[in-house]
């Protein structure tokens, strides 16, 4: 880790956490809930490890008040978490279960009382699951259904929230989701990515609009962003050829541009051809409803991906990428990754780039209540950050994924990326090293 003090932030810039709802509330159950695709993925045999569900999770839905009074020890000017669509709408449609908004409005309340800014995201990955009978995101009804929802969230708690975010990484669920099974729904086949994507974009489109009848606070949508290199045999981008550089380029297209240029730009990239026929799936007006103006760009990071040329039926492949630290999640340690993604994939690509939030970043390690290895990875990640502000990104926030331990999706709870450890046995909250760490930056 470096031993040169942390650089000084730009006045007025947010640290914040992140969660999301399936992954730390639990009470699956309660208060009106209806069933969400996470709900019926992880109760299917085979589908998350060990078989682990978000049943239980962190019990943050009975234990916020003391996440909250953690999230102000810590400090935090900002809380990013998730209103789950199944609590608001237990069918996914028709009139709001007015306890499900009591929830949310009364953790919006805990949080202002304490002087934090709730980031709140209407979509994290749980769908209604009548709406997933219907088609879920391969329907293009979803998109319609979706902004009455995001109509009922914002008009319950409006300009009480510091950032809207519509969606939550949508090429996750085109591609782990829809195209390759692997997260719920569990639906796999190329043809549904093209499909997934437009009409995810349209919902965001949709929700935008709905949530500005009610909201001045400002909207964004948060993706998931990845630099693609190309790397030979070896996973070193030394040794890749002008196929592996192809290919990378094509999971470019795919990963980072697809989400992108549409709202920034108001089209599909050149190429997109590559991912399936897109016949009939955008209609007149579309586009325009996808690129109203996004206030902000919410950034989730992680690491770049290393892609080769491919030999199956994807038009790539993805490798390991060498010669870096890894995570306990096996994930490469690639802070520069962060800093190219602001500069390079969006500051220099897109001249009318909104202010960017750092939506995510963090790290999983094996089970520890110290933790240097999470303090080193975060240390250097919001260097990266800094020097992209010096680079010219207008980044106004960081927010560290995640406050507790929680449901890691299909690896259930084997990954652990809180600054707080939660004794899954018994709920306890214990803070990490890391988490003092984050307070002592943040003062
Ligand atoms: C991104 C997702 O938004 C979040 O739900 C997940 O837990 C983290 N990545 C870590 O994989």
């Amino acid at each position: 880790m470096s031993d040169l003090p942390l650089p000084v932030f730009p006045p007025g810039f947010t640290w914040g956490v992140s969660t999301a709802s399936y992954q730390i509330e639990g009470a699956v159950a309660e208060g009106g809930r209806g069933t969400s695709v996470w709900d019926t993925f992880a109760h299917t045999p085979g589908r998350t490890k060990d078989g682990d569900t978000g049943d239980v999770a962190c019990d943050h839905y009975h234990r916020y008040p003391e996440d909250v009074r953690l999230m102000a020890d810590l400090g935090v000017g900002a809380y990013r978490f998730s209103v789950a669509w199944p609590r608001v709408q237990p069918t996914g449609g028709g009139k709001a279960n007015a306890d499900g908004l009591d929830f949310y409005d009364r953790l919006v309340d805990a949080l202002a009382a304490r002087g934090i800014s709730p980031l709140v995201t209407l979509f994290h990955w749980d769908l209604p699951q009548p709406l997933e009978d219907a088609g879920g995101w391969l329907n293009r009804d979803t998109a319609a259904r979706f902004a009455e929802y995001a109509d009922l969230v914002a008009e319950r708690l409006k300009d009480r929230v510091g950032l809207w975010i519509t969606l939550n990484e949508p090429v996750i669920v085109t591609s782990l989701g829809y195209v390759l099974g692997v997260h719920a729904p569990g639906r796999a086949g190329a043809e549904n990515a093209l499909p997934s994507v437009h009409h995810q974009l349209l919902a965001h489109g949709l929700a935008t609009a709905a949530i500005r009848r009610h909201s001045a606070a400002p909207v964004a949508i948060a993706n998931n962003y990845t630099p693609a290199w190309a790397v030979g045999p070896d996973g070193r981008p030394e040794s890749a050829t002008d196929d592996d550089r192809a290919a990378a380029q094509l999971y470019d297209l795919f990963h980072n541009r697809l989400f992108t240029d549409p709202l920034l730009d108001g089209r599909y990239p050149d190429g997109v051809e590559a991912f399936g026929p897109a016949d009939g799936l955008v209609l007149d007006g579309d586009l325009e409803v996808i690129s109203q103006p996004l206030d902000a760009l919410g950034v989730n990071y992680y690491n770049p991906t290393a892609v080769r040329t491919p030999t199956g039926d994807l038009p790539f492949d993805i490798a390991r990428l060498e010669g870096y630290e890894r995570t306990g999640f096996d994930w490469p340690v690639v802070p520069g990754g962060l800093r190219e993604t602001l500069v390079d994939l969006l500051h220099q690509r897109y001249a009318g780039l909104p202010p960017v939030w750092i939506t995510e970043s963090g790290c999983a390690y094996p089970r520890a209540t110290d933790d240097p290895e999470r303090i080193a990875y975060l240390d250097s990640h919001v260097r990266a950050v800094h020097e992209a502000i010096a680079a010219g990104v207008d980044v106004r926030g960081y927010c560290v994924w995640s406050l507790l331990d929680n449901f890691e999706w299909a690896e259930g709870y084997s990954q652990r990326f809180g600054l707080v450890d939660v004794d899954f046995d018994t709920l306890e909250r214990t803070p990490r090293a890391s988490f003092h760490w984050y307070r002592d930056l943040i003062r």
